[in-house]
Formats: structure tokens, C-alpha cells, sequence
């Protein structure tokens, strides 16, 4: 269902297939054991097994993460998930032989950044792309990932272990605009619980949409009421609670998705109203077609 046109697919791309069924070179990879046991969780463990067998092949590269290639059908279901639109900036943090950037660049009509630590996998990268017709939408570093600015990135695919994951997390909520996605093959991002989990054959892929920073407090008005709204968000979940004088209302259902923001709370007692919103800056107005009602940031 998911095959990729011959086309988008290079002899070393084919290569790297045969070492997903077959014992994987790892290069220079030095294990640490929680994530290394993850690793194995996730169904790697005889590819990685056969890998770790084999002595490394470029020395003084370190690996935080093993080189193990996502299969082409997942790439695209991870890209589909996404929802990748033409124009977007797709980035593969630790991109091994730059697969999913360049078809989301052959299939998806986006442009894209790969980064991987081993020079290796950039030279096979480039190839790809390359030989896919995309070299000019594309672009293939030799570096850390850690060290990739995400502020132009609209999806984020990843391929990493959980605790690179959680390395990661504030640096997305930090540099990622509200709406850009996160799509990550086999780990998750721990308490970030994933918007999506899908099965994918028989690899468990995660979708996220980055939430705006909601949490904090509000002067908000509603049918000429005024009142202070105390938002307190977990992730894309909020909570809180709105003060009416002396009288106080639980926000209950409260989530964040992207710049917009929903809730249940009862502005008039014993009627429960449905107030959405999209943040704009330190404002909030409300979305067309619902209660009409907006609020002004007051505090982080
Ligand atoms: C599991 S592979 C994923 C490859 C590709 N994203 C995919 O899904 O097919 C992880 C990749 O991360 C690279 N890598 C490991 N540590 C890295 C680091 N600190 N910075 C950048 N890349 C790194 C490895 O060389 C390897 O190519």
C-alpha cells in the first residue's frame, strides 16, 4: 500500500534495506544500557545484535543513536502522518542515508534539512538526493543533532532512542512554532503523551503537534463579564480555574492543539459553556462559530 516508486529509491537506499534484514554495521556505536534495552523493545534487537557483532567501521565517530534505517513503506506512512504539505521544511535529526528528507521531498513536494554525525551517511544522503531529482530542495550536514536550529522547521521526523527524545523535548517546546508536528518512529517523548499512535507495519509510529504556551494567567471577557482565567497546561492538556469576584469555576476538558485552545467552563453557574480559542501573541480571540469571548495575557 505504502510502496514507493522505484524512482525515489537508490542502490544505496536498497542497500540499507538489505541491512535492515540482515546483521547491521553499526559505526562505532557505544551502547549506553537503558537505551540500548529500548532499543531491543522496539523490535531491533536482532539487526542491532548483528551489528554490535561487527567491529566498528569509522573510528572516532561516536553514536548516540545506531544506525538502522526506518523501512521506506514507514517513512512515507510517518510523512502521511504528518500530514506534509508542498513548501514545508521537513527535518530528520541523525538522518543515516537522508531517506525521509528526500521523500518528503520527491513524494511530498517539501524541502528539508537531514543532519547525521557519521560523514558516511551524508555522502549516502547526498547520492539519494541526488539520484532522486532533489538535490536543490534538499540539504545533507555532517553534525550534532543536538546543536540544529528547529525554529524553521515545520515536521520534525525522527528515528532516535527515547532518552535522545526526552533530550530533545524542551528544545522542540522551545524552538518549534505552535502547529509544526513531531513524527517519531518507535520512541516516544515520555510524559508529552503522542496526539496519534499509530502501528505501522508492525512499527509503532507517534505523531505530535506542538502546543502553544497557554498556561499562565488571563484577564478574559465573556458577554460583558470580566474575569481572571489561571490556566495551568501539562503538554497539550490544560486545567485551571477562572475567578468571578468571589466566586470561582473549574476549566475542565481544557486542550491545547497547535495556537488553539478548548475548554468547558461554566461563566454562568450551572450552565457549562464550550470556549475556544486561537492564541495570538498574548491575546486570545475567539473561533469563528462558537461563544464569543477573548483575553489579554497577564502573566506566564
Ligand atoms: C536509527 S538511525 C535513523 C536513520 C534515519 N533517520 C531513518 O529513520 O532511516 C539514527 C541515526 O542517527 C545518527 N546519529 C547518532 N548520533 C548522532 C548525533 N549525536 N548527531 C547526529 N546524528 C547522530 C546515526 O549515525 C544514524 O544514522
Amino acid at each position: 500500500m505504502f510502496l514507493p516508486p522505484v524512482s525515489t529509491r537508490s542502490r544505496a537506499m536498497d542497500r540499507s534495506n538489505a541491512q535492515w534484514i540482515f546483521p547491521l554495521p553499526v559505526t562505532a556505536f557505544r551502547p549506553r544500557r537503558r537505551g540500548f534495552n529500548r532499543m531491543l523493545g522496539a523490535g531491533l534487537a536482532a539487526c542491532i545484535l548483528g551489528g554490535l557483532a561487527r567491529p566498528a567501521r569509522a573510528q572516532g565517530v561516536h553514536l548516540d543513536v545506531p544506525y538502522v534505517p526506518t523501512p521506506h513503506e514507514v517513512v512515507e506512512a510517518m510523512l502521511e502522518l504528518a500530514g506534509v504539505q508542498p513548501g514545508e521544511r521537513v527535518t530528520d535529526l541523525g538522518c543515516g542515508d537522508g531517506r525521509m528528507v528526500v521523500t518528503a521531498a520527491s513524494q511530498f513536494g517539501a524541502h528539508g534539512l537531514g543532519v547525521d554525525i557519521d560523514p558516511e551517511r551524508i555522502r549516502e544522503a547526498r547520492a539519494n538526493a541526488a539520484e532522486a531529482g532533489v538535490a536543490d530542495k534538499v540539504e545533507f550536514r555532517v553534525g550534532d543533532l543536538f546543536e540544529v536550529d528547529l525554529r524553521d522547521t515545520d515536521v520534525l521526523a525522527i528515528y532516535l532512542l527515547e532518552e535522545i527524545n526526552l533530550r530533545l523535548r524542551p528544545v522542540i517546546l522551545a524552538q518549534m512554532r505552535p502547529g509544526a508536528r513531531v513524527v517519531s518512529h518507535a520512541f516516544s517523548m515520555g510524559p508529552w503523551r503522542p496526539d496519534r499512535e499509530e502501528l505501522i507495519l508492525g512499527r509503532r509510529v507517534f505523531l505530535w503537534t506542538v502546543p502553544a504556551q497557554a498556561g499562565g494567567r488571563w484577564r478574559a471577557r465573556h458577554n460583558g463579564r470580566e474575569f481572571t482565567l489561571t490556566l495551568e497546561q501539562d503538554y497539550q492538556i490544560l486545567g485551571g480555574s477562572a475567578a468571578f469576584g468571589p466566586r470561582s469555576a473549574e476549566v475542565r476538558d481544557g486542550r491545547v492543539s497547535g495556537s488553539e485552545v478548548a475548554f468547558t467552563l461554566e461563566v454562568v453557574p450551572g450552565s457549562p459553556e464550550l470556549l475556544r480559542g486561537r492564541i495570538d501573541g498574548e491575546r486570545i480571540v475567539a473561533l469563528d462559530g462558537g461563544a464569543v469571548w477573548s483575553a489579554e495575557r497577564l502573566a506566564r
